[in-house]
Formats: structure tokens, C-alpha cells, sequence
């Protein structure tokens, strides 16, 4: 990653201030030493969305994004690091020479720009055929589907000729030679029969980023011919785990949740009908990388999908990965109609969204799925019906959470929640690798084995407020610098913001968007920028906040000591009688502030 020098990057950095970067994207207020807009990453209406000029950082309190200049253009523009470097460099005139690109880099950079304008040259063809008079058949085709001339214009539509190499030729007259549309994806080289387009007579629906930019097609045969869709395949710009048709529109919409749903053709027919937020994925299934980019725009999802077998399948598969990811999900029923289209055309928009309101909770949905294939006149079935449910709610991991759902299943399945709390302890003990002694019990349905949570979560709560207090008053280090080490903090994220953050104190001060720089991934980024964005408590007194400092720096050690423990050789008498000594010396702690 890091092609270029990190002086050089320093320089771009200090020379582009990050409030005034940003104001070109986003509108920001002045409010005390901050400034704040409506987040860009999320939906919301008031502004948690903070800039700190001082520490040339952007935290949002609303979705945890955050990061320095190069973050925010990262996330915003899709770019890679090296490209918000040149892009920023560009802005304030500095000369980032391509000899600081390694040839092969270079080539990769130039390679990707022309797929991106090959991309959209062909979308143009397309659209263009779609409006001449070639296209008068596919015109009536949209319009016969009920989409209005500012639906097909608004997603791009077109129309690809008869001809099987009408787009091959208008784009070699453009300039662009065989070995780079060969890679392309528009077109189809034969050996024997030369070179033909990829998509002949299709209707064609050009598949955008999030950044409007396109990327790929899907094409559709008139009529019943096969395959109904054909798809442009992946290119080093169209990877269809991490992208979503419609994202780039429904990203504006100022509804809370999205709505996911099968094909493009659901996706515009709900956008025509005011349904903003829908999106779909692209002829594969639902993936992790299309759950973490919907994350950063919201934190529900309606699911709606097909109403046959298939469907519901893809719903069952799509919900514990919205889940994995920190999604809600819901689940919108259709039935008897197959498709959102279908129901919009046969009752109106209103019903839909009256489907939307009572969207089914997906756990529910799923446990009803389940309960399909037991018969309850049946005491084993049964039983072993409620056996699936105990396990599938043994994958919550938030106590509460699993709680409130055990209630609502038991109420559901006419099971006493005592009894389903037995099962789900049994079934607890049963899934943990070295099964307990005894009897399971309270304590042990609390120790249940806990999936790895996200590394940012999973930080504990002083040791992020200890490194917050020492972002706000790095003077602070001198007083705790031989009591507290990086070690102390851990072996995640925190550790490993620990360790850097230790050395810029060492050199004198903090410099937050610099302490973002060293760190390359996004999960860093948000990490330290929501570090430095954590507010300092108020305190009557020095008194007080002598208190409250001491405190968290106890609890820091106090951690870092326990898990050292428990990590400890029990037969290891000299490191048992180590951590004695440390233990006695934190009775008598002083830290002066
Ligand atoms: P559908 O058959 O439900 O398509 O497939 P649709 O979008 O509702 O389209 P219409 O209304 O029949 O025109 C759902 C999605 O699955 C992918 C496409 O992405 C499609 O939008 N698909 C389907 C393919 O990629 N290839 C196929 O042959 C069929
Ligand atoms: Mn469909």
C-alpha cells in the first residue's frame, strides 16, 4: 500500500484541510471548536456528522464512521488510499509524480479508468439506440412493463441493436483497441468468427456504484428466450459481491430503512412508485460485502424477495448475514402476488406500503419457516422442533436480546419460557467444546460461547477512555509512563492503537489524522477518529477529576493484570508472586494529573 512516502503524504494531508475538503461534499455549521453536517455514510435528519479542524479528523456519533482527509474520500468516492493521495494532491496544485507509482500500479490505475470509460461510452450507445429509430421496439417494451420515459431515463435504460457487433464498432471508432475491450466484458472474442458484442437485442440495464458510476449490465431478452438476464461478467471495476443495483439513488432517500430485493426490474418498478429505498443484488446471491456497504447507509432492511420457493430460500439465506453484520431484518410478505411489481400493479402503491408497516421480524420468520417441517401432533417432532429454535437463539449474543426473543418464541409456540430456557442452556452446554461438570444453571446460560465480536465493540470501555484522556491532555503521559505500557491494553484494535498513539506521545504530541494515516484499515480509521472524538467528562473540581483519572487508569491495569492471570501457569511461582507485588502496588496508586 504505501507507494508513496509518508512525507509525501504528510504534505498532502497538512495541505488539504479537512473542513474545507469536506464542505465541497457535505454542508457544514460551526459549533464550538467543531463543525457538523448530516452524515453522508447514513440516513438521519440531524447532524451528528462532526469535523475537528484541530485534530483534522471527522467522526460521526450517529454510524461510527470516521478517519482523516484521505478516510472521508476513501468512503465517499470509493477511491483507494493512493488515489485520495493523488486526487488531494491535485487539489492543492502539488505534482504527485507518476515515477512515485510503480509501472505496474500505474498500469493498473490507467487500466481501471478506461474500464470505467468503456463502461459508460457503452451505456450511452445503449441509451441512444434505445431513443433512435432502431429502438421504437424496446421503447414500447419499457413502456408496455408500466415505466415512464423519466423512470427509463432516470436508471439509463437502453437498447442493444440486432447487429452483433454494432457497440465493437462504435467504440474501435472511438479509439479503443482490441487487447483492452477484450478485457472489457461487452464483448465475446471467437477464435474463428472474430469479434462480437456481448449483449445483442436485449433490453439493457446499466448497473452503477454507489457513485453513479458504470460498472457492468445486465441485459434482457424480449420475451421468454434464455438466459431471461444476461450479466457483463467481473471485471476489475464490477465485483457483484460488493456492489447493489439502485444503491447510488436509494442512498439519497429519506427513508430509514432499505429495501432489498430480488431483480432490477422490482428495484425500478418500486423507485417509479415512490419507493426510493429499494435496491437489489446482481443475479448472485446476497453476500457479506453487499450487508457491510448497505451498514453504512442504515441499520434496517426490509427484505423483499419473491414470493416462491426460491425466494423464501434466498431470504433464509440472506438473513443471517444481515445479522452477522449488525442489520436488522424484516421480512415483507407479497403473497398471494409473486413480485413487488406485481402487488403494485394489482392494489397500489399504498398496499405496499402497508406491507412494508408489518414487515416480519426475520427471527420469527425463520423459526416459523422451521416449524413447516414438524408435525406438533407429534411429541418428538416437537421437541425436536424447539431444539432448533434453542440453538438458533443461542446465536444471540447480546443477553437482553436473547432473552426478549426467547420470550416472544415461547409465547409464539405455546412453550413455557422457563422450560425453552432450559432447553437453550442444555443445548449450550452441549455446543461448548469442554463440556462443564454439574448442572447448568443462571450462570452458565450467560457464559454461552460468544461468536468474535467485531474488534471495535469488543474494546473495553477504560481502556478507550484512557487513551481519550490522553488525546485531550497528552501531558497527562508523563504521569502514567512507567505505570502503563501498550501491553496493558489488550491484543485488538486498542493495542494496536495504543502502541502507535505511546510512540507520537513519546515525540512530544498527538496528531490525530496522522495517527489515522499509519493505520490502513477502514475498521482502524473509524477506531481513532472515535478515540479523539470522545468528549471530556465535567468534573465540580480538580478533586473530582484527580478521581475519575485515577480511576480509569486502575481499571486499565487492573484489566490488563486479570487477563494476564488468567493466562498465567499456575505452577509458575514466580510470576504468581509477580503479580502480587503489582496488585499491592495498585492499593497505593497515586497519579497526579
Ligand atoms: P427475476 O427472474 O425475478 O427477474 O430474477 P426480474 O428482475 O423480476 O425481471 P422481470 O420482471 O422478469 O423482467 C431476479 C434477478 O436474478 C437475476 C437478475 O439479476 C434478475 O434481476 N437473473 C435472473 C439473472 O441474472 N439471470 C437470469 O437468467 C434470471
Ligand atoms: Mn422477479
Amino acid at each position: 500500500m504505501p507507494f508513496y512516502s509518508d512525507n509525501l503524504i504528510e504534505e498532502v494531508r497538512e495541505k488539504n484541510d479537512i473542513v474545507s475538503v469536506i464542505s465541497e461534499y457535505v454542508p457544514l455549521k460551526r459549533s464550538g471548536s467543531n463543525y457538523f453536517g448530516i452524515c453522508p455514510f447514513h440516513n438521519e435528519k440531524s447532524p451528528s456528522f462532526s469535523v475537528n479542524p484541530a485534530g483534522q479528523f471527522y467522526h460521526c456519533f450517529g454510524c461510527g464512521a470516521g478517519g482523516n482527509v484521505f478516510t472521508f474520500l476513501m468512503e465517499y468516492e470509493n477511491t483507494s488510499f493512493p488515489e485520495a493521495v493523488e486526487q488531494l494532491g491535485r487539489r492543492v496544485g502539488m505534482e504527485i509524480k507518476e515515477a512515485q507509482l510503480s509501472p505496474e500500479q500505474r498500469a493498473k490505475a490507467d487500466f481501471k479508468k478506461r474500464l470505467f470509460d468503456v463502461n459508460r461510452l457503452a451505456a450511452r450507445f445503449y441509451y441512444a439506440q434505445l431513443m433512435g429509430p432502431s429502438g421504437s421496439f424496446a421503447r414500447e417494451y419499457f413502456l408496455n412493463r408500466g415505466l415512464s420515459s423519466s423512470t427509463i431515463k432516470k436508471f439509463g435504460l437502453g437498447y442493444s441493436l440486432k447487429y452483433s457487433d454494432a457497440l465493437y464498432r462504435y467504440l474501435k471508432k472511438e479509439g479503443f483497441e482490441d487487447s483492452f475491450l477484450k478485457e472489457s466484458g461487452l464483448f465475446l472474442f471467437h477464435e474463428k468468427n472474430g469479434v462480437s458484442d456481448k449483449f445483442f437485442h436485449r433490453a439493457m440495464f446499466p448497473i452503477m456504484d454507489v457513485n453513479s458510476r458504470v460498472i457492468g449490465f445486465g441485459g434482457r431478452v424480449f420475451g421468454d428466450g434464455k438466459p431471461k438476464y444476461l450479466n457483463s461478467p467481473e471485471t476489475m471495476i464490477f465485483d457483484k459481491s460488493r456492489n447493489l443495483y439502485g444503491l447510488s439513488l436509494a442512498k439519497r432517500s429519506k427513508r430509514k430503512e432499505l429495501v432489498l430485493c430480488e431483480g432490477y426490474m422490482d428495484v425500478i418498478a418500486l423507485h417509479q412508485a415512490g419507493f426510493d429505498h429499494a435496491v437489489a443484488s446482481l443475479g448472485t446471491s446476497f453476500t457479506p460485502g453487499q450487508a457491510m456497504l448497505l451498514k453504512r447507509y442504515t441499520s434496517e432492511i426490509l427484505l423483499c424477495y419473491d414470493s416462491d420457493e426460491a425466494g423464501i430460500k434466498a431470504v433464509r439465506r440472506a438473513i443471517p448475514i444481515l445479522r452477522e453484520n449488525g442489520l436488522r431484518g424484516k421480512v415483507v410478505s407479497l403473497a398471494p402476488y409473486k413480485d413487488p411489481d406485481e402487488l403494485i400493479r394489482a392494489k397500489g402503491a399504498e398496499e405496499f406500503e402497508r406491507r412494508l408497516q408489518t414487515a416480519e421480524n426475520s427471527f420469527l420468520f425463520e423459526t416459523d419457516c422451521q416449524k413447516k417441517q414438524y408435525r406438533f401432533e407429534d411429541p418428538e417432532e416437537k421437541t425436536a422442533f424447539f431444539q432448533e429454535v434453542a440453538k438458533l437463539l443461542l446465536g444471540f449474543e447480546d443477553e437482553l436480546e436473547r432473552t426478549t426473543y426467547l420470550e416472544a418464541v415461547a409465547e409464539r409456540y405455546r412453550i413455557s419460557a422457563e422450560n425453552l430456557k432450559q432447553l437453550v442452556v442444555s443445548m449450550a452446554v452441549r455446543y461448548d467444546s469442554g463440556s462443564r461438570p454439574g448442572n447448568p444453571n443462571e450462570r452458565e446460560l450467560q457464559n454461552i460461547p460468544r461468536k468474535k465480536r467485531k474488534e471495535a465493540q469488543d474494546a473495553d470501555p477504560a481502556r478507550k477512555m484512557l487513551l481519550a484522556w490522553l488525546i485531550r491532555e497528552p501531558k497527562l503521559y508523563s504521569s502514567i509512563r512507567t505505570l502503563i505500557r501498550a501491553e496493558d491494553f489488550g491484543e485488538g484494535l486498542c493495542r494496536r492503537a495504543a502502541e502507535r498513539f505511546f510512540e507520537q506521545l513519546k515525540e512530544g504530541g498527538v496528531n490525530p489524522a496522522k495517527l489515522i494515516s499509519s493505520f490502513e484499515q477502514e475498521e482502524e480509521h473509524r477506531f481513532v477518529a472515535e478515540l479523539c472524538s470522545i468528549e471530556a467528562g465535567s468534573y465540580e473540581n480538580e478533586k473530582e477529576k484527580q478521581k475519575a483519572w485515577e480511576e480509569t487508569v486502575l481499571r486499565v491495569k487492573q484489566l490488563s493484570l486479570r487477563e494476564a492471570a488468567a493466562k498465567l501457569d499456575p505452577l509458575d511461582i514466580s510470576g504468581l508472586q509477580q503479580m502480587i507485588n503489582e496488585r499491592k502496588a495498585l492499593e497505593h496508586l497515586h497519579i497526579s494529573l
